[in-house]
């Protein structure tokens, strides 16, 4: 015989993919050997009941004899319940196979994204992210459970019928064993075009599950600017795209089963018409034309279920390879193999010639910024919006490494450093306030690991929180929402501080900390915040100039140049940039 035709075109990517997820399902591989073996059983039964036929045909319509009949009337049910049995066991343990290791790669993929770096993030849509843990997790899922049910239960049930077809008449065993060749050709065709629609189905589902949560996250805005129409207009182009697509998709799989069953119907065309003369001429038993007819409708679901087994196997194994791209993206920040721990920080942080650019971005965020950071000091940060502020609390948490230059603390380079001790150390406020779906309590205790209720309520209080928290009807038990949807910016931002403070870091970066909050209680803040102060290097971003006046030194950033620096004093007298800034904000305080 030549070579099958039905050979699915594998690349290196499937084998590849393939590969890794029977490492997935090695460890339960038991489990599968117990599935398989009971899958012969239903195969040997689905025999079992074939070859029923024969003696129910001759003692039916050939030589009456009414022992028999009962018996085998018996046996019927019997038969059943014990093909119950196995189905349902068989079932039972793919589908657990099936969820399992999905759930498995589920947690691998979830535990890899938090160690990917930043870059990772920003670069990707996180509505693209979603579908790749939605769609291709079904996909993946329905391929694990269903492909070896189909492949392996299912191709031993057409061996079977096969065998027991040649049992009864081997010239008519050979007709049947036309339908693979032809079904196969037919399959290799549809399985590569579904391959290829489906690829471009899914960024297209990306695109729309994007457009949802943007729109989501962003109702304010489309709501107060009369943008319904428009968001809905792009909605509608991405949805009708998608739509094609999966039409395309669909129509090579409604194709397939239907088509199917005709190529089935020629072939019973074939056997009836076939039989029927070999009957005549006495070359056949009715025995043997039951159980031929019988081991055909046998065949038949089998048959289908082994063309469908192509599609999904190569529906899931797409989608393993979308996953496993994303289990084989690199944290851009690597760990050193061996960190050196957290100095004590008394000689200072220093930025050496630090330049950054964001990945794939032609300009620099930071240019040749070179700066110390004394140790108990407090440095802010100043300068026009986009000058390399938030960019410059990136690199000091090493959310990115510099692209030139370096930054130390007391002399030890940040790449040198575990990125879990450095961050432990360090306090962050940031611009936005970011909230969990958790209490007030689940949220601020985020701050350090095992924090008392003790503990989040004194930190409460020295952020200027305790009181708004104590109007909630739950106190510290109160839910906030999806990222904290039920409180206000100010209310938000203290619970953020309140994160920081629990943390008790060496260093504390706040990054326009109180910028969201109105003049008064910012005063609030910013005293209880300066409270913490002492005893704690800081590094604090300002755009209103009245909170930074008090810092040791202030540096003016400009274009991610440094600009500017010194302290309050010696920039007015310098008459440069902040001097200007100062009066335009007309915050100037007379001298204390
Ligand atoms: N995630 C990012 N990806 C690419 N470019 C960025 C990113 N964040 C900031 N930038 C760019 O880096 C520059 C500095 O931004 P940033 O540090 O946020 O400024 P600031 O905090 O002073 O307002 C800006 O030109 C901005 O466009
Ligand atoms: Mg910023």
């Amino acid at each position: 015989m030549s070579a099958a035709p039905s050979k699915p075109r594998w690349g290196d990517e499937d084998r590849a993919a393939l590969r890794r997820l029977l490492a997935y399902v090695r460890p339960h591989r038991r489990r599968l050997i117990h599935a398989c073996l009971v899958m012969c059983g239903v195969a040997a039964i689905s025999g079992a009941i074939v070859e029923l036929l024969g003696p129910l045909t001759n003692v039916i319509f050939v030589q009456s004899t009414p022992d028999e009949l009962e018996r085998i009337a018996l046996a019927i049910p019997a038969i059943f319940f014990l093909k119950l049995v196995f189905q349902y066991t068989q079932s039972y343990l793919m589908s657990w196979l099936g969820q399992k290791i999905t759930q498995e790669i589920r947690e691998d993929l979830f535990t890899h994204l938090h160690a990917l770096s930043m870059d990772f993030f920003w670069k990707s849509k996180s509505g693209e992210v979603m579908a790749k843990l939605t769609n291709d997790m079904n996909a993946l899922q329905s391929a694990l459970q269903f492909v070896p049910l189909y492949v392996i239960r299912d191709s031993l049930t057409v061996v079977v019928m096969l065998v027991v077809m040649f049992i009864a008449n081997a010239k008519f065993a050979l007709l049947a064993l036309l339908v693979i060749p032809i079904a196969g050709g037919v399959l290799g065709v549809l399985g590569r075009k579904l391959r290829a629609s489906s690829r471009r189905g899914q960024e297209v589902m990306g695109d729309i599950y994007h457009r949802f949560q943007e729109s989501l996250q962003g109702m304010l805005v489309v709501k107060s600017f009369n943008y319904e129409a428009g968001a809905i207009a792009k909605f509608r182009r991405e949805n009708d795209e998608f739509f094609h697509q999966m039409m395309r998709y669909f129509r090579a799989t409604a194709l397939s089963g239907p088509l199917m069953e005709f190529l089935g119907s020629l072939i019973l065309a074939l056997i009836v018409w076939k039989s029927g003369q070999a009957i005549h001429l006495g070359e056949m038993r009715p025995a043997q034309f039951a159980v031929f007819i019988g081991c055909f409708f046998m065949v038949y679901g089998p048959t289908k279920n082994l063309a469908r087994a192509n599609s999904t196997l190569q529906l899931g194994l797409v989608a393993a390879g979308r996953i496993f791209s994303v289990l084989d993206e690199k944290p851009s920040v690597t760990e050193p193999a061996e960190p050196k721990p957290f100095p004590a920080l008394n000689r200072g942080i220093v930025f050496d010639h630090v330049s950054f650019r964001y990945p794939g971005r032609e300009t620099w965020a930071l240019r040749d910024v070179s700066l110390t950071i004394e140790p108990g000091k407090v440095v802010a940060l100043a300068g026009p919006s986009g000058s390399g502020k938030t960019t410059f609390v990136h690199l000091l948490l090493r959310l990115f490494d510099p692209t030139e230059g370096r930054i130390t603390i007391d002399g030890v380079d940040l790449r040198e450093m575990s990125c879990h001790d450095l961050r432990a150390k360090v306090g962050l406020v940031s611009q936005e306030t970011i909230l969990f779906n958790d209490t007030v309590f689940g949220n601020v205790a985020i701050g350090r690991e095992g924090a008392s209720r003790a503990d989040v309520e004194s930190a409460l209080r020295t952020a200027d929180a305790a009181e708004f928290v104590s109007t909630l009807a739950q106190g510290l038990d109160t839910p906030l929402g999806d990222r904290g949807a039920r409180l206000s910016g100010g209310q938000r931002q203290r619970l953020a501080i309140a994160r920081a403070v629990l943390k008790d870091p060496k260093l504390m970066i706040l990054d326009e900390a109180t910028s969201n909050l109105d003049t008064g209680s910012e005063r609030a803040v910013q005293a209880a915040l300066e409270r913490l102060f002492p005893g704690r290097t800081v590094a604090m971003i300002a755009h209103r100039l009245s909170t930074v006046q008090k810092a040791d030194r202030i540096v003016i950033l400009r274009n991610g140049r440094v600009e500017e620096s010194g302290t309050h004093a010696e920039l007015l007298a310098d008459n440069g940039v902040y001097a200007t800034l100062t009066r335009y904000q007309q915050l100037e305080a007379p001298p204390a």
